[in-house]
Order: C-alpha cells, then structure tokens, then sequence
C-alpha cells in the first residue's frame, strides 16, 4: 500500500471564560504577580469546566474549520490526564458529542500526551484510516489544590484539537484541483520515550490533589526537550536552522526560554501561550499551535518541531511537515 497524502486540515481551541489572574491567586495565596511572572511566565490562566466539554468545543472548531462533521471523523484519540471519569473514557462522551463515526479512545501520557497521540494518528492514516480528530484537553484545575502556591499558580484548564486527513477524507480534495507541488503533510522524525525511575516526582493519587517535586521537574524538562528535540531533528534529516516553528509544552518560559537557547532555536520562531493560558498538560501544545495556525504563522511545506514532556516522566517529540492533502 503506498503511502496516503494527508495534512492537517483544520485546528480549534477552547478555554474556559474564567480567567484567574496572579492577583486573584495572590489575595488567597502567600505569593505574588512579580514572584509567578518572573518565575514561570504566567500572568493569567483559565479555569472552569470539563475535559469532555473543552475537547468537544475544540473539536468542533478544528471540524468547522476543515468544513467537516462529525460523521467524517474515522478516528478520535483524546490526549487526557484528567478524565472527567474513571470509567468510561472520556472520548465516548466526546464522540457522541461531536456525532463521530468512527472509533474512540482515551491517551495518558501526561503533558507529552498530544504529541504521543500525534504519532499514533499519523500511524492510523498510513494504515488506511482517512480522518484522525486528535484532541489534547486537560482540566488541571479539578486536581491541583488551591491552597498550594507550588503548584496552584502553575496548572489550568484548556483544550485544543487538528484534524488529520488523508486524500481520500478530505472533502475539499474531490472539489479543487490540487495546486501544483503543494507539499504534503508528514511526520518526519520522531522520540518517544518515558523514564519511570522519575514515577514519584509528579503525580496524584485518585481523589487526591497533584504533587511534584518542582525543581527536579524543572532540571530534567530542559535536559529531556532538547535530547528529545534534537533526536527527532536528527531522524528527519532536519537542523534546528530548519524548523519554521518550535512550539514546546507550555509550563515555564524559563524551561522554554532554556531548551531554546540550547537549541539555537530563536523566540521568533517558537510559539508560546502561556502567559495566558498556565500549564494545561495535554491542552498545551494544541493550544499553541492553533493560535499559530490561526495568526497565519504555518505555510505548507514548513517544518513544525513539537516537543513535550511530562509526569511519568514522559517526553515525545516530532517534526511535523505542514501540508495539504491535496
Ligand atoms: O507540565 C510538566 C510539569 N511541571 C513543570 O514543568 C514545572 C517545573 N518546575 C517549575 O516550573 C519551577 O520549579 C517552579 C515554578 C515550580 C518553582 O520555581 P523555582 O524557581 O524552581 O522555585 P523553587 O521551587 O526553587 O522555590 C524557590 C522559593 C522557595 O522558597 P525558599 O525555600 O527559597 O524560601 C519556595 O517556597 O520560592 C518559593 N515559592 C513561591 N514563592 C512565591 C514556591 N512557589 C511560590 C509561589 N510564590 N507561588
């Protein structure tokens, strides 16, 4: 079977209308606007709502944008470390949300969970499968406790989605004409990888609230997104001079700030959030990416480096060629 043209056709974003700014935090914390600014880059985030309702929204949007529905859906993977419930998974709720046709499941790699899910969706439509709806959508805020300024001035709520589609899904492939030499999308390189001798470093016990041992985190996030970075680089051929837009986790500008300093990887071309949005785990890059996609900032042909790490500790990176399906 050779290889199906795809491309991502269409991207959305939800959020929730709560926005808790640092000040808010700091009337019922012992912190400060100036300490989480300079520390983490944060100046607001978003709070309120569900995972399932966040994914739906966000979903939808990256369909409306594609000119598609539900039904042309054969694949939804939703990336999520807070289900709204154990049992089932919460991409059920979402299917029936959004109408989709095909099949479902929930993915837990923490906040490497979207570029993990990235892969697999990538994998789906060389194996046939025509459309992939990847959502990443997580609601923190329902695990972290409010009265810990470690972790409470950090973790939000969000959602972000894109939809793959092959030639073969795309409803606009059997009306235009594909213009020539448009280049099509590919996963070019990717590393995924998980270190479960770091288990204990971030975590949350069911019914609990989220612990995490911050600074560790913190000295391991920089070391792992640029070995990570760089190992997908390097199986896709690629320099960093390459890439045409670096849009990493979004948990800390320093951690940001340090991987692409590291990585020769300039603030122009990276994209960032979260002085807006926190950290929403799995919602992140989505997130980033979308408002890149919105802004015009992502050409066919241009080479997206995606690279996320998380609680486990898991990291996924991948180069993304920005394409058509046509
Ligand atoms: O999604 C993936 C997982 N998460 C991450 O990637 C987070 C990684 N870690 C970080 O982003 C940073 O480590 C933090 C933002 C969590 C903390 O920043 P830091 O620069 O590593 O600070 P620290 O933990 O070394 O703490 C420095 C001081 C401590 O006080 P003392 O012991 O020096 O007196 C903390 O108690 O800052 C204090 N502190 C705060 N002060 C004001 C910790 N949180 C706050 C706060 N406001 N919110």
């Amino acid at each position: 079977m050779s290889a199906p043209r795809w491309g991502v056709t269409g991207w959305g974003a939800a959020l929730p209308t709560r926005v808790v700014t640092n000040a808010d935090l700091a009337e019922k914390l012992d912190t400060s606007d100036e300490w989480v600014r300079t520390r983490t880059g944060i100046r607001e985030r978003r709070v309120g709502g569900l995972v399932s309702e966040l994914a739906a929204e966000a979903g939808r949007h990256a369909l409306a944008r594609a000119g598609c529905d539900g039904s042309d859906v054969e694949l939804l993977i939703l990336a999520t470390t807070t289900p709204d419930q154990a049992v089932p998974a919460t991409s059920s709720k979402v299917h029936h949300a959004l109408g989709i046709a095909g099949g479902a499941y929930d993915l837990n790699a923490a906040c490497a969970g979207f570029v993990y899910g990235l892969v697999a969706a990538a994998g789906a439509i060389a194996t046939g499968t025509s459309s992939v709806l990847l959502v990443g959508a997580d609601c923190l805020s329902r695990i972290t406790d409010p009265l810990d300024r470690s972790t409470a001035v950090l973790f939000a709520d969000g959602a972000g989605a894109i939809l793959l589609q092959s030639s073969t899904g795309s409803r606009e492939a059997a009306e235009l004409d594909a213009p020539p030499g448009m280049p099509a999308g590919a996963l070019l390189g990717t590393d995924l990888g998980v270190d479960g001798t770091a288990y204990e470093l971030l975590g949350c016990e069911h019914g609990g609230y989220m612990t995490m041992e911050g600074s560790e985190v913190f000295r391991r996030a920089v070391r792992i997104t640029v070995s990570s970075a760089t190992a997908a680089l390097a199986r896709s051929g690629l320099k960093p001079d390459d890439v045409a837009l670096f849009v990493p986790h979004q948990a800390n500008l320093r951690i940001i700030e340090a991987a692409c300093d590291r990585l020769g990887i300039g603030s122009e071309r990276t994209a960032v959030i979260l002085d807006r949005t926190g950290n929403t785990s799995a919602a992140s890059i989505p997130l980033a990416l979308a408002e890149a996609a919105d802004a015009g900032r992502l050409s066919a042909g241009d080479y997206v480096l995606l690279s996320g790490f998380g609680a486990g500790m898991t990291w996924a990176s991948a180069v993304l060629r920005w394409g058509s399906p046509l």
